[in-house]
């Protein structure tokens, strides 16, 4: 009885504290729970309102783009059809590359040499020596830094940046700015330096610790030298080719390029509007040129090397465009076109031909603006691309950038 009592009165407000703390844990516990789910929620609300929020601006964008396209087509329509003309007829032409040694090949009469269209030759006056370069024709590239996993996920662009070993300080310019923006309107891209090899061990061992903080370096096993661009350009197809061939769009610029990464990634949405997009090879596209013959131009180009007197029609290289079926065609005919050391003429022309790939000349906004100018903020609203040419641009691109994005935050 007296035990009883004792253990009834000192048990019983500890069975209420227990009691009570176990409500109140179960309490606490549950409060938690439905807070976290609630932020699961929310994020998860947040995310589906962004996605309805892109997917209704590029509805708008495609609906307005839809209209600028049927004016636009109808506009180039005709060069189109010229250059589909000619690709059609020339590939007709082309024989298959043959046992042929060069000795058998005749020679070209001066007509034929000066010709509007004797770019044509280049390609029908190829034999099977012609086509034995390791890199651009037998695509033997090794990368000894490859970033492989760059590129993984859903991407919708992968821009190749030409970059040289002793630029470091223009990469990390582009990595603060332009190259920074990796998502907008729901879309990844994805920006990579293609270098290749340079004999200063100190430089060397700055791009790969660049290399492991960044993770956006590809460097190729030749000597870095612009003669030596050509390879450059065609390792940089040949990376994507292996790793990145779900990209729907392949950009390859150069470093002195500075892009409007919003405005660029609103168009290339407009462009694939339902994911799908063929055949589209966007640039600034030079028509009628042929190579430089005076001896003292860094482009000097002498008869031995290009004795006709036209390119087919190419792009300017500071950037171009290309649906990512462009790039592998181009990556393919690079194997069945001699290489040439002018890497915007080899790819985008020579092999372009050969590809049978029509250029679409770039709307006039969306081609280059120099970055020299007192109006910069007046350039910045309508430009994709802004060009440092020359060193004393240079102060401009940080000036650019901010402008570009406060014009994006509105
Ligand atoms: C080239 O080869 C293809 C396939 O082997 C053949 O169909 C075509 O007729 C050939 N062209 C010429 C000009 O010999
Ligand atoms: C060219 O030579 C290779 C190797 O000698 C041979 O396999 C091929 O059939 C030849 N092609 C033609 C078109 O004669
Ligand atoms: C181009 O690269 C190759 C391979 O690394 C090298 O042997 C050659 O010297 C380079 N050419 C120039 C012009 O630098
Ligand atoms: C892309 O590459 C992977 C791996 O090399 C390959 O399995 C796949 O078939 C390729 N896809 C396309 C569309 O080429
Ligand atoms: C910049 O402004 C000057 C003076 O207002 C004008 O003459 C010039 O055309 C402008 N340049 C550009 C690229 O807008």
């Amino acid at each position: 009885m007296t035990l009883r009592r004792t253990l009834t009165m000192s048990c019983r407000p500890k069975v209420g504290v227990l009691l009570c703390a176990v409500v109140l844990i179960f309490l606490v516990q549950k409060t938690i729970y439905f807070t976290w789910e609630g932020h699961i929620r929310h994020e998860e609300h947040l995310r589906q309102l962004e996605k309805d929020k892109s997917l209704a601006k590029i509805k708008r964008i495609s609906s307005n783009f839809a209209s600028f396209q049927r004016k636009y087509t109808f506009q180039s329509k005709h060069f189109t059809d010229q250059a589909k003309d000619d690709a059609v007829s020339f590939t007709r032409n082309l024989p298959n590359i043959s046992n042929k040694t060069k000795s058998d090949l005749k020679e070209r009469t001066p007509e034929e040499l000066n010709s509007r269209d004797s770019y044509r030759y280049y390609i029908s006056d190829t034999v099977r020596d012609d086509l034995q370069d390791v890199y651009v024709n037998l695509h033997k590239y090794e990368y000894t830094l490859n970033n492989k996993y760059a590129c993984n996920g859903n991407v919708l662009a992968v821009i190749l940046v030409n970059s040289a070993p002793d630029k470091p300080s223009e990469r990390m310019q582009i990595r603060n700015t332009w190259g920074s923006v990796r998502f907008h309107s729901g879309a990844t891209v994805v920006t990579l330096f293609a270098i290749a090899q340079t004999e200063d061990d100190k430089l060397q061992s700055h791009i790969e610790s660049e290399s492991k903080q960044y993770v956006d370096i590809i460097q190729g096993n030749f000597l870095d030298s612009y003669r030596n661009l050509t390879y450059k350009t065609v390792m940089g197809l040949d990376w994507v080719h292996k790793f990145c061939n779900h990209t729907k769009f392949v950009l390859k610029v150069d470093d002195d390029t500075l892009i409007d990464t919003y405005h660029l990634v609103d168009y290339l949405l407009q462009r694939s509007p339902d994911g799908d997009i063929e055949d589209f090879l966007y640039c600034s596209t030079f028509r009628n040129q042929g190579p430089i013959r005076r001896s003292d131009d860094k482009w000097f180009v002498p008869m031995t090397e290009y004795p006709y007197s036209k390119y087919p029609p190419y792009c300017e290289g500071f950037a171009y465009i290309m649906s990512y079926d462009v790039s592998k065609k181009l990556y393919e005919a690079t194997e069945t076109v001699k290489i040439y050391w002018i890497d915007d003429v080899y790819l985008t022309g020579l092999a372009a031909i050969q590809a049978r790939i029509t250029h679409t000349n770039m709307e006039s906004g969306h081609s280059y603006k120099l970055l020299d100018t007192d109006n910069l903020s007046k350039i910045v609203q309508s430009s994709l691309f802004l060009l440092a040419k020359y060193d004393s641009m240079r102060p401009n691109w940080d000036r650019a950038w901010d402008d570009i994005k406060s014009l994006h935050k509105k």
